[in-house]
């Protein structure tokens, strides 16, 4: 048993999706959480950039003594998928717990994959899927906007701006008769209730924060690192920019007042 936290990044408010799930699924685990919101968005940036970002958040947490880092962010994981041997604690990215379910789920073999520019010029999501069942088409689409209305709180399904913007990414999926859908960058389960109305029922939407909260809790397991703790844990909260937006829009999110909760940290230290 150990009852140090799971530290969790991303680049802002997207990992909260991976949060939200592992609040759920283990409820006495302890988490640290940073969002970058100083220098969100990170899927239009260099690998080089992104890699760099990645470290240093990474840093931040291992100084917190974290036993276990998850990049809750579908560009980091897409860019940085060997961040692990840089960091001595188990670390997962988003991608490969989330390939697994689409893998499992599908039953026509025709998947989307949606997420920010940096993952799907990667074509992370893909080539692991295609790796494992060459069988299986996959479709790709990056959806720029997304990540700047989650992060303005621009999420309501029934907003004309919202709608539009769904429509404009999804309707090549629509059209490509995909059975499952990837939401490949943490952001967009926060749109998640936007893009099922537009999708329809049949059309199955993996949710990549609660794909990787599932996976986070079978590694720890695995390493003998769960906390088996009857008490609550506790989850803080940290972020490079000023907390206001962050704290709003995740009071939100994760249904409690976050206000007074999120500290701002010098992230270019790290
Ligand atoms: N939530 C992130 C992801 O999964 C980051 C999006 C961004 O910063 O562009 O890709």
């Amino acid at each position: 048993m150990n009852t140090n936290a799971i530290g969790v990044f991303d680049s802002g408010l997207g990992g909260l999706s991976a949060v939200k799930q592992m609040l759920k699924a283990m409820p006495n685990e302890n988490i640290i959480y940073f969002g970058d919101t100083g220098r969100v968005p990170y899927g239009n940036r260099s690998k080089d950039t992104i890699r760099r970002y990645a470290m240093q958040d990474a840093n931040f947490l291992l100084e917190n003594n974290v036993k276990m880092v998850v990049a809750a962010c579908g560009t980091v994981s897409s860019v940085a998928p060997d961040l692990e041997e840089a960091l001595g604690v188990p670390y997962t990215g988003v991608v490969l717990p989330t390939c697994y379910t689409a893998l499992r789920e599908s039953k026509n073999g025709r998947v989307g994959v949606i997420g920010t520019t940096a993952t799907i010029n990667s074509h992370s999501y893909k080539t692991r899927i295609q790796l494992k069942n060459p069988n299986f088409e996959v479709f790709e689409q990056d959806c720029p906007l997304f990540v700047p209305l989650v992060e303005n709180g621009i999420i309501d399904r029934n907003d004309p701006i919202v709608r539009l913007v769904v429509e404009k990414y999804m309707s090549a999926l629509k059209n490509a008769n995909v059975d499952t859908v990837i939401l490949g960058c943490t952001h967009y389960p926060i749109l998640k209730e936007a893009i099922a109305d537009y999708m329809g029922k049949d059309v199955l939407l993996i949710d990549s924060g609660k794909e990787t909260a599932l996976y986070t809790k079978k590694v720890l397991s695995e390493n003998g690192l769960s906390n088996n703790s009857d008490e609550k844990g506790t989850a803080k909260f940290f972020v490079s920019d000023t907390p206001d937006n962050f704290e709003k829009i995740a009071s939100l999110f994760l249904s409690k007042d976050m206000k007074n909760q999120v500290s701002q940290i010098n992230i270019e230290e790290y």
